[in-house]
């Protein structure tokens, strides 16, 4: 997804600008520009990165105290220095960036043309500056009238900043659907996708909501909606602060977030387990308790590794709460004609809060009168906004692409609440409650145990850095694992791999073993084992190699396996945050020593806030 930036006050725009593009390089992009504004607007834009536009701006003019920044994520257009952003209109009288996407920009460009606008660029953005300025010239308005009424014929999604030339040290913003935050200063605003441009100026903030435009100078920020309601800006503190945003002493924001799940998996259940372990209190929920115990079904909406913690969730409800749970790819979910009642109980989650598929199909449930929860990582987040109630995972702000510890924060919440809604349906009594609320408060540091080894994966990593295929084998609980395992993989070091229920393997997947296809087999020492000893077996009399994560204290498995990854026992019902953080840290090696892009994997953004 593309990033903005922007700034309004007394000091040189081009530092901060560049810096808070920085911040943002983390969602994955293609090419970047800046626009400063000292007069008249000097815009310099590039395909390649932040380091590219730096060199491309060397020597020249960068003096004005009002400016905006985009990394752009190619939607419509190739990467290319004519399709960066930001864009200018036609006559020079706006400069626009954007993230997001106008679905009728064809036939608005169309109209355009016959206006006698001609376009420098394939991308929408163009067809909107364009747009704006036509209404201003044409209508005679002001600026921010002009954009409120170019944004009425906009169909699609949109997170907006325009300069006008003829309004100096005036930015207007404008947001529908593609996250913006404005960032209050004193005598000074910045404007972000998202807050990590912001927390090194202020902790205060205001979330634009969709269809809300905001008028901002140095010394004011006036708010209104599309149809010229006054709004009351809805000033928050937020508690992000600047370590959260650096690596420290890691190589990668990827390492370091995988070795921050200790501390991250005790943030997520802080201050909601009582102190004598004996019950958990998920605050959020509260106010909609009755209609979760009351629920006949819990159908779960997610994408990607959201979906993965969706699928262990399964099992954990129905385990532990004995409910009736379906999980869906959100992306499917909001094609489809689902039968949903009132009495279904609907859970989103999502990292970002921000992807388009699981937001609409959050939108396509509430038109059906069911309870809707969320689980997200971002506060003030769309999807934080748009749920009848939720729990926020308290992972901490996830920077690398590939996501590891809000994996396990979602599955600690899905863990908690598949425990409390056990206990309240008499599913779970008081003592088995109380037993598995200590297994879960132990998990931090049996992860912390664990994340000690990995010298020993790194070993694993070097053996299998340069295979093009892998398997990921697990029963149970553990074959959402698998999948996230082969997700991991393939998503930051570009070898295909694939998880599969253990049982499946004989189904077809066999037909791929050979000696060049390692398996990574989750075999811990549960009522399961003997079955994925069998898969094992299958796997090493077709000369395939064997990586099996198995429980500390099994000698057996160093019989049959090449390799070994030891975990400490545990709770069934603890496995998948244990057993994920070795397959997290495989993937990782692997891939820095395949010299990839750890951080910013190729064709990946952190939120695809775009179908
Ligand atoms: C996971 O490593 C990927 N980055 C991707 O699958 C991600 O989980 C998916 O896009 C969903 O994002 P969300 O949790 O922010 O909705």
């Amino acid at each position: 997804m593309c990033g903005i930036v922007a700034y309004v006050g007394g000091r040189t725009a081009y530092s901060i600008l560049i810096k808070g593009l920085q911040r943002l390089e983390y969602r994955g992009y293609d090419s970047a520009g800046i626009a400063l504004f000292n007069g008249k607007t000097n815009v310099y834009k590039c395909q390649g990165k932040v380091k590219d536009l730096q060199a491309l701006v060397k020597g020249k003019e960068i003096a004005g105290s009002v400016g905006m920044g985009h990394t752009r994520w190619a939607t419509h257009g190739e990467p290319s220095d004519r399709n960066a952003h930001p864009h200018r209109s036609m006559h020079g009288k706006f400069y626009v960036v954007h993230n997001g996407i106008i679905e009728n920009y064809a036939h608005l460009k169309k109209e355009l043309a016959s206006r006698e606008y001609t376009f420098q660029s394939e991308t929408d953005t163009e067809a909107l500056a364009n747009l704006i300025e036509n209404i201003y010239l044409e209508q005679k308005v002001d600026a921010e009238l002009a954009v409120r009424l170019a944004l009425t014929k906009v169909v699609g999604a949109y997170g907006l900043v325009i300069i006008c030339e003829d309004e100096p040290g005036t930015l207007i913003a404008a947001r529908k659907g593609s996250p913006l935050v404005i960032g209050v200063g004193e005598h000074e605003y910045f404007l972000a996708s998202d807050a990590t441009p912001i927390v090194e100026y202020t902790d205060r903030v205001v979330y634009l909501n969709d269809e809300e435009v905001a008028v901002i100078t140095a010394d004011s920020l006036d708010l209104k909606n599309l149809y010229n309601d006054v709004k009351t800006p809805d000033i928050k503190r937020i508690k992000l602060n600047i370590d959260n945003i650096d690596k420290g002493e890691y190589e990668h924001f990827m390492l370091k977030e995988i070795h921050e799940q200790p501390s991250s998996i005790t943030d997520t259940f802080r201050g909601r387990i009582a102190m004598d372990e004996s019950k958990i209190f998920l605050g959020g929920v509260l106010d909609v308790m009755p209609r979760l115990l009351e629920a006949k079904r819990i159908i779960i909406i997610a994408c990607g590794t959201s979906w993965h913690a969706a699928l262990v969730g399964e099992y954990l409800f129905e385990e532990y709460a004995r409910m009736p749970v379906e999980v869906e790819y959100a992306s499917e979910f909001r094609y489809r004609n689902p039968v949903i009642g009132k009495d279904d109980l609907v859970i989103a989650i999502s990292q970002s809060g921000e992807t388009a598929d699981t937001l609409a199909a959050v939108r396509l449930v509430k038109k059906t009168g069911a309870t809707i929860l969320g689980i997200c990582n971002v506060a003030g987040s769309s999807l934080s906004r748009e749920t009848d109630a939720g729990v926020y995972t308290h992972a901490g702000i996830e920077i690398g692409v590939a996501s590891t510890k809000a994996f396990t924060s979602q599955i600690t919440v899905l863990t908690m609440m598949a425990f409390l809604l056990g206990n309240k349906r008499q599913a779970l009594s008081a003592g088995d409650y109380k037993e598995l609320i200590h297994e879960l408060i132990r998990v931090p540091k049996q992860i912390a145990g664990m994340l000690k080894s990995e010298e020993n994966i790194k070993k694993i990593a070097a053996a299998y850095k340069n295979v093009s295929h892998a398997l990921y084998l697990g029963r149970g609980i553990l074959f959402p694992v698998a999948l996230e395992g082969a997700l991991k993989l393939k998503e930051i070091s570009y070898i295909h791999a694939e998880g599969y229920p253990a049982a499946e393997m004989k189904h077809g997947p066999i037909a791929l073993i050979d000696e060049a296809m390692p398996v990574c087999v989750l075999a811990l020492s549960d009522r399961l084992y003997e079955k994925t000893v069998s898969n094992i077996q299958e796997v090493k009399t077709r000369q395939g190699k064997v990586i099996a994560v198995a429980t500390a204290g099994n000698k057996d498995i160093y019989r049959i396996a090449d390799h070994v990854i030891e975990i400490p026992p545990c709770h069934e019902a603890m496995s998948p945050l244990l057993t994920i953080a070795p397959l997290q840290l495989l993937a990782y090696h692997i891939a820095v020593m395949r010299g990839c892009n750890v951080d910013q994997p190729r064709n990946l953004a952190k939120s695809v806030t775009v179908e």
